[in-house]
């Protein structure tokens, strides 16, 4: 009995499902940040990552993924969305940040990996980092 118990904890704990989704958007560490893209990091986890962060077991998530490609070349369109956000679907933040505040972000989004698999809202993709190189881009 207790046996059982034990083996159903080990179970458990293969779980992924309490790793935060947070990190999947983190660059590798050996890969470090400017300050301003630290700033840009911690805002956007405070302010947007609830909805653009992947969809992971117990959360789906509600906005796109935002990663460098989407910013790059593209920064005007980016900006402008961040301050005056979608109708009905996202809010705009240009009273709630300041210009340089949302250029960090940009910033930050810019050092972000596109996720190597499509996210499918049924599969956690927690680990954007782990390709192989084999990323078509
Ligand atoms: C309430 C959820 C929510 C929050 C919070 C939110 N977004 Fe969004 N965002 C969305 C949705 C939904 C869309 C897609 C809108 C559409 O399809 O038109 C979107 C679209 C975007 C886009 C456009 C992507 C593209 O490919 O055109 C950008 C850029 C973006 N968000 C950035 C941000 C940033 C930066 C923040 C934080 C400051 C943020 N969002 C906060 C829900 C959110």
């Amino acid at each position: 009995m207790v046996r059982r118990v034990l083996f159903f904890l080990g179970v458990l704990g293969l779980f992924p499902i309490f790793s935060s989704p947070l990190r999947a958007q983190q660059p590798k560490p050996n890969n470090p940040l400017t300050d301003t893209q630290k700033e840009g990091r911690r805002i956007f986890q405070q302010r947007c990552a609830v909805c653009h962060t992947p969809p992971t077991v117990i959360a789906k998530r509600y906005g796109p993924a935002l990663y460098k490609e989407i910013v790059e070349d593209n920064e005007d369109t980016i900006r402008d969305t961040i301050l005056e956000g979608r109708e009905a679907l996202m809010p705009g933040f240009k009273y709630g940040l300041t210009r340089p505040e949302i250029d960090s972000i940009i910033e930050y989004l810019k050092t972000v990996k596109r996720p190597s698999s499509r996210p499918n809202n049924n599969q956690p993709a927690d680990n954007p980092e782990q390709s192989s190189g084999g990323e078509t881009n």
